[in-house]
């Protein structure tokens, strides 16, 4: 039993190379709201940070302005991906303390950040490769995000495209490491197995790997953890590793409550999502039953189905949303289930493998 407790989901850091032309793709592309900015103009001499967000669902892109530091070195080494997933708490100086004290490598502090609209505590410890986790206190702020930002401008043009919620957040790791990494939340936070799957389960000729979904108490965060697996082949969690240098964060889940409807969105906003092989909706109702959805218009959207005894979950892909073959996002609205799409792995990793053979990665 911890003595602090992990309400969810606050928000994903990127470092990215030109946050300010990653801010116009979060708008334009995924209709994310800009509603906070620090920079030059804010006193940031050494970054800068725009905070978009949609509905829950918040993201802050990072860039560096500075030479020779140490965002500079993680953008170098992993290309732009995602530094910090960060859980919102009641105590970040209990949940730094806890979690150093059983093991974990602490990065930051607790720290106390303040301005006019009140005040929020910090700190941070390391997860896995480079990538973090920062505990968020702000029960006594009541700004738009965090001290130290201003609220940005108002937006013109950002159209809500649906999302709702962070699902899950998923880390890849190198071959080997899934395990020790499960572990390390089992110790640090007292996390339990939600789910898992091996590579018996998922069956590409390709494609293979293994998976553990760790979950907090009450379930509000769930974070798979993958390893690869041996295949005939490259798996796409070795794509992953060769191309982000080490583990990190390969995609996040974000929920809808109408797949339909954000995924238009999304498609006429130029996303790109993986393909379906066109035979998948051919025996879809066999393997899921009924559904409220037109499967013709899934099909038109390339939408997945699948199912487990609490219901149904649909769910789609992006492509990598950089030029590395590294981080993607992905679209899921759930409709009882729980599942984590086991029942479309397989044709998923078809739709991968022909990517990673356009990569000359297979
Ligand atoms: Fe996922």
């Amino acid at each position: 039993m911890n003595s602090y407790s992990i309400n969810g989901f606050d928000h994903c850091e990127l470092y990215v190379s030109n946050a300010k032309q990653a801010a116009h793709y979060y708008r334009t592309a995924l209709g994310f709201l800009p509603i906070a900015y620090s920079g030059l103009e804010t006193g940031s001499r050494d970054r800068v940070s725009y905070v978009l967000k949609q509905n829950q669902v918040r993201f802050i892109l990072t860039s560096p302005l500075e030479n020779n530091s140490e965002i500079g070195t993680h953008i170098y080494t992993h290309g732009d991906g995602i530094k910090d997933v960060s859980f919102t708490v009641d105590n970040a100086e209990a949940a730094w303390e806890e979690s150093t004290t059983r093991g974990a490598e602490s990065i930051l502090k607790p720290k106390l950040l303040t301005d006019d609209r009140g005040e929020a505590v910090v700190a941070t410890i390391k997860a896995f490769g480079d990538t973090t986790h920062t505990f968020v206190q702000r029960n006594n702020y009541d700004g738009v995000f965090l001290p130290g930002y201003t609220v940005f401008e108002e937006d013109v043009l950002a159209e809500p495209t649906g999302l709702v919620h962070i699902d899950h957040v998923v880390g890849n790791q190198s071959d080997g490491e899934m395990e020790s990494v499960c572990n390390f939340y089992e110790k640090v936070f007292g996390w339990h197995r939600f789910w898992s799957v091996d590579d018996k389960d998922i069956t590409t000729e390709f494609s293979a790997l293994r998976s553990t979904v760790m979950a907090n108490d009450n379930e509000t965060i769930k974070m798979p953890i993958n390893e690869p697996a041996d295949g005939l082949k490259k798996s796409q969690i070795q794509e992953f590793i060769d191309y982000y240098k080490s583990a990190g964060i390969q995609h996040v889940a974000m929920s809808t409550k109408d797949i339909i409807k954000t995924v238009t969105k999304l498609r006429k906003n130029s996303v790109e999502f993986l393909d379906v092989p066109k035979t998948y909706y051919e025996s879809l109702t066999d393997r899921v039953g009924e559904i409220d959805e037109d499967i013709a218009v899934l099909k038109e959207l390339g939408i997945l189905v699948d199912k487990d005894n609490n219901g149904y979950m649909l769910q789609i892909f992006t492509k990598p949303i950089q030029d590395r073959p590294t981080l993607f996002y992905e679209i899921i609205q759930r409709r009882g289930s729980n599942s984590f799409g086991k029942g479309n792995f397989k044709a998923l990793f078809e739709s991968i493998e022909s990517e990673q053979e356009k990569r000359g990665n297979l």
